[in-house]
């Protein structure tokens, strides 16, 4: 690998914005806590450093700094907001307490273009986004001023006699609106990069390291037809071939066709060592009389670790476990406030017992989502999977509302299935994020033919979102509506009524259990 930058995380909320836009300028980029050695840094070899922002003051109790001699590296340097502080205060400015808080856009005027602003006109302003407290009084000496706002006179600023940044706005959000072009010329002109990182390239290097980290040994995957799994077995696949078996396990709650697909493109297409265990029964029997909805998340995750526990025992004396990591997961459990308890339980559940006699092997753990996805095309995985919904772990138990049986989970499977071809016949599958129908414990009158009958109800919802955090419902055309409508009640006995959800994320959460 040649180029790559370091991000020097100080815990801003944008840190991995700062990571995406790097990487989509093709230049590889990390981001690491500010607790690394200075040693450490220099043996990393980057080629530039970013310090990102962070909610503290430099002047508060126990907030992260940065070491002095970071500046001396001779590596270029952009302090962003917090980052930007930091670097002052290290060059010697006062950082005040901004009497003027700046939240939101404010207009650059940059007062010389200098490399961080090439190809900007001087004082013909441009939106940025700020969000800081204090701000530099001044520059200090031997740095010069690039930039200002009405509110801060330091906005931009650089050293004179090293390339060494710092922006009081963050050039990572979009409402900068010509962030993008600084974060280029830091990139290019600054530190040099060639641009030539891609998440191709990233494949040969994995493929590599693969080999390096399992030499010898058997090697097992959980293969659940989901992405990353899928894209993380194919991989290691392609590194240690059939020293590699995957593990899938049918809980029974899967979609229709589900284990079926996952068959056809790794057994028969790819000729993976699969191991297919049917535990739906035992998923069944667990799941007898329960109906709240944690309660079924922690015997769904207590039943997956006893069946692929046993499975993996079954493989011989396999040495290592294969898990489909993606960098966010990484990144939330070494983020600068140190392992963080933000992910929710319920999506941890599927996870294995820590003490397991298992090396890891995590070849995603350096990608975002949609840099898998690339990965996954190279690896030749077919566009339907690649592309696939996110699929909880607990499947469709957390969409049978109240206790889940065989009978309502084979009535869901087919709305399900019904629903989701209406969507890719309308050609609307890439636009939703997410779509599935949930099964209601209730009962609700109607006619068919000239009788009464009292039969089930579904609710379908389909949700626009970037990262599941916060979503939208998708407004489906009402004749789409009117297709899918018609076709469930028509083809899957017992239904006989279909409510939409259109209810957002917040207040609603997106599965409905
Ligand atoms: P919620 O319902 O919390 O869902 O708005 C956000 C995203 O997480 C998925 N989800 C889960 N994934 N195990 C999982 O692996 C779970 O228990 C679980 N619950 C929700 C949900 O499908 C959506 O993508």
């Amino acid at each position: 690998m040649t180029d790559r930058i370091l991000i020097i995380d100080f815990g801003s909320q944008f840190t991995q914005l700062i990571a995406r836009r790097i990487r989509e300028e093709r230049v590889y980029s990390e981001i690491h806590p500010p607790t690394k050695s200075l040693d450490w840094v220099r043996d990393w070899k980057p080629s530039g450093i970013i310090l990102s922002g962070g909610p503290a003051s430099v002047y508060d109790d126990g907030v992260p700094l940065a070491d002095p001699a970071l500046l001396a590296l001779g590596v270029p340097i952009l302090g962003i907001c917090y980052g930007m502080q930091l670097l002052g205060q290290l060059a010697g400015a006062r950082v005040i307490g901004s009497s003027h808080r700046e939240y939101g856009r404010a207009v650059l005027d940059i007062v010389e273009p200098d490399e961080l602003f090439a190809g900007f006109e001087p004082h013909v302003g441009t939106n940025v986004w700020m969000s800081h407290g204090d701000q530099l009084e001044a520059s200090p000496s031997g740095w010069r001023v690039l930039a200002r706002t009405p509110t801060s006179p330091v906005a931009a600023f650089r050293a004179d006699d090293a390339p060494l940044f710092g922006v009081q706005f963050h050039p990572e959000v979009a409402h900068t609106v010509d962030g993008e072009r600084m974060l280029s010329n830091f990139l290019f002109r600054v530190c040099d990069c060639a641009g030539d990182w891609t998440p191709g390239s990233i494949l040969e290097e994995q493929v590599d390291s693969v080999k390096r980290a399992a030499p010898e040994g058997d090697l097992i995957c959980g293969l659940s037809g989901g992405v990353d799994s899928s894209v993380a077995a194919a991989l290691v696949h392609r590194a240690v071939g059939d020293r590699l078996t995957c593990i899938f396990v049918d809980t029974g709650l899967l979609r229709k066709g589900e284990r079926e697909s996952v068959e056809a493109v790794f057994g028969d297409h790819f000729g993976f060592r699969l191991e297919v265990v049917d535990a739906s029964e035992l998923f069944l029997e667990r799941l007898v009389g329960v109906t709240d909805p944690e309660e079924k998340r922690i015997r769904i995750g207590h039943t997956f670790i006893d069946v692929f526990e046993e499975a993996a025992a079954r493989c011989g004396d396999a040495r290592f476990l294969v898990q489909g990591t993606l960098y966010p997961d990484v990144i939330e459990s070494t983020s600068v406030t140190g392992p963080s308890a933000k992910i929710k339980s319920h999506h941890n559940v599927g996870g294995l017992r820590p003490n397991l006699p298992f090396a890891l092997i995590e070849p995603l753990r350096e990608l975002f989502k949609d840099e898998v996805r690339a990965v996954g095309r190279e690896l030749g995985l077919p566009e339907a999977m690649i592309g696939r919904h996110p699929f909880p772990g607990p499947g469709l138990a957390v969409r049978v509302l109240g206790e889940v049986t065989a009978e309502r989970l084979a009535t869901l499977r087919e709305v399900d299935a019904i629903y989701l071809e209406e969507i890719r016949d309308a050609g609307l599958y890439d636009e939703i994020w997410q779509a599935f129908a949930v099964f209601l414990p209730i009962r609700s009158v109607g006619v068919m033919g000239d009788g009464r009958t009292y039969d089930n109800v579904v609710a379908l919802r389909a949700v626009t979102s970037r990262d599941g955090m916060t979503a939208d419902w998708y407004p489906f055309p009402p004749e789409v509506l009117a297709v899918m409508s018609n076709r469930i009640i028509n083809e899957v006995p017992g239904v006989n009524r279909v409510a939409y959800d259109i209810s957002s994320k917040p207040p609603a959460t997106i599965e409905w259990e």
